[in-house]
């Protein structure tokens, strides 16, 4: 398996340029399947997680090509099938959200039934209460989940907890129901909005996404579209915190710093300078940080996407920051690799109490998984000596470029390929 080799490196100077949000492409590319003619992706970021999406599709029976560097013409099947393979769904979690578009299409759907992961349960409780209120009748059998219906019927459905893959999928399931279906305490995360945005180009009927209430008016038929994914606030984040622990002087470009305003907030208040402007943000820093409280929250609180990244911060700042996780119940498995490079943190529950001030070391560590992969590059930034992170897949899961943007802000990182 491939590791990063990377060194202390710093201060990080240039420009960094965005690519397209992974948890947003991931779901338009789902979307495709409602739709009767072809649809036309463009800053579709380059993502393992994004080509198991097109292989998953493409089981289904569709079209999936690139037809430039980062765009995706993706053609309806002649024939949908309804059960997408195993060995696919079981790489991707979020693969759950083709379940919501292929009942809605085709009145059933099949998949292996998601398990936990390393940052906890990740229950799918939620999309499936949505679907049954839609009319469709689920079973739970031999490790799969299955849903089929003769026709859904719009419904009123509240949501215990804004989950982002429940409202997605129930919001995808409702534009072909019958009548109107009302979505309470939906998850407002800019990636939803991007999907509603997508759906009404396909001629959907869906208003109100970022609001506290969703309203689908369902239709008949879905066309094509041609949409561009908005840029990845947590990959831009990611750059940002880099830039704050090692010091420089970084502009990010391609950003919707609205969507940014909880990193960029907190930030400022470690001491970093940000400036902010029409579609980048300039962070500025010596790299000489104060230790800060992160609690992470749906959006537009702080994202639990960013904590691990924040961890590696507070691990160098002054002082001492709590971190308090209320988003999944055990994504604290990077502190343990923070700590193998010197860090003081101990966890207690839904909390970690990180003593800051700490001189890094390199050592040999994994990623437990995606940001938690990213927030190690950060914290190795800073250390002694060179650090080897290893189970780097899963950072190849959902940075685009990782290596060569990081390069280019004078970050001294090599991959080493092994088997
Ligand atoms: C999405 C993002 C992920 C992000 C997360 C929270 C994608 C591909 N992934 O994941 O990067 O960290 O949002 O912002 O977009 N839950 C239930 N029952 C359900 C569904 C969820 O209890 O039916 C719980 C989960 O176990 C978890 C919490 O709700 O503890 C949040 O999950 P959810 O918002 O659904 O996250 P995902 O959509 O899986």
């Amino acid at each position: 398996m491939d590791k990063l080799v990377v060194r202390k490196s710093g201060p990080l100077m240039g420009e960094v340029v965005i690519s397209g949000a992974k948890n947003s492409v991931l779901k338009l590319m789902a979307a495709s399947i409602l739709a009767n003619d072809v649809c036309v992706i463009e800053n579709v970021p380059n993502l393992q997680d994004v080509r198991v999406m097109a292989e998953i599709l493409v089981a289904l029976g569709m079209k999936v090509e690139w037809t430039k560097r980062n765009e995706l013409t993706i053609t309806p099947a002649e024939e949908l099938l309804t059960e997408p393979p195993y060995d696919l769904v079981q790489k991707m979690r979020a693969s759950i959200v083709t379940m919501g578009p292929l009942l809605a299409k085709a009145g059933k759907a099949r998949l292996a039934q998601p398990g936990g992961c390393a940052i906890g349960e990740r229950k799918i409780d939620l999309h499936l209460k949505g679907f049954a209120a839609l009319g469709v009748e689920i079973k739970q059998s031999h490790g799969c989940v299955e849903g089929i219906a003769d026709k859904l019927v719009g419904s009123t459905i509240y949501l215990d907890f804004p989950s982002v893959g429940a409202t997605e999928n129930i919001m995808m399931a409702a534009v072909l129901a019958e009548g109107v279906t009302i979505i309470e305490n939906p998850a407002k995360e800019p990636e939803l909005t991007d999907l509603a945005n997508f759906l009404n180009k396909l001629g959907a009927n869906v208003k109100g996404a970022g609001t506290d209430t969703i309203r689908i008016k369902g239709v008949e038929r879905l066309g094509g579209a041609v949409h561009s994914v908005l840029p990845d606030r947590i990959e831009a984040g990611t750059y940002m915190v880099a830039a704050a622990v090692a010091g420089g002087d970084v502009l990010v470009r391609n950003v919707m710093p609205n969507h940014l305003k909880a990193i960029v907030a907190k930030l400022q208040e470690s001491g970093a300078e940000i400036e902010v402007f029409d579609e980048d943000v300039r962070v500025k820093s010596t790299g000489k940080l104060n230790s800060i409280d992160i609690k992470t929250l749906p959006f537009p609180g702080f994202p639990t996407d960013m904590q691990a990244q924040f961890m590696a911060l507070i691990s160098v700042a002054e002082g001492v920051g709590t971190i308090t996780e209320t988003i999944f119940e055990n994504r604290f498995m990077h502190a343990t690799e923070f700590s193998l490079m010197g860090a003081d943190i101990k966890v207690e529950g839904h909390s970690a109490i990180v003593q800051g001030g700490s001189s890094l070391e390199g050592a040999n560590v994994k990623a437990t998984d995606l940001r938690a992969g990213a927030a190690l590059v950060i914290a190795a930034l800073v250390a002694d000596g060179p650090t080897t992170i290893h189970n780097i897949y899963h950072i190849d899961r959902g940075y685009d470029l990782f290596e060569e943007k990081l390069k280019g802000l004078g970050v001294d990182i090599t991959r080493v390929s092994g088997k």
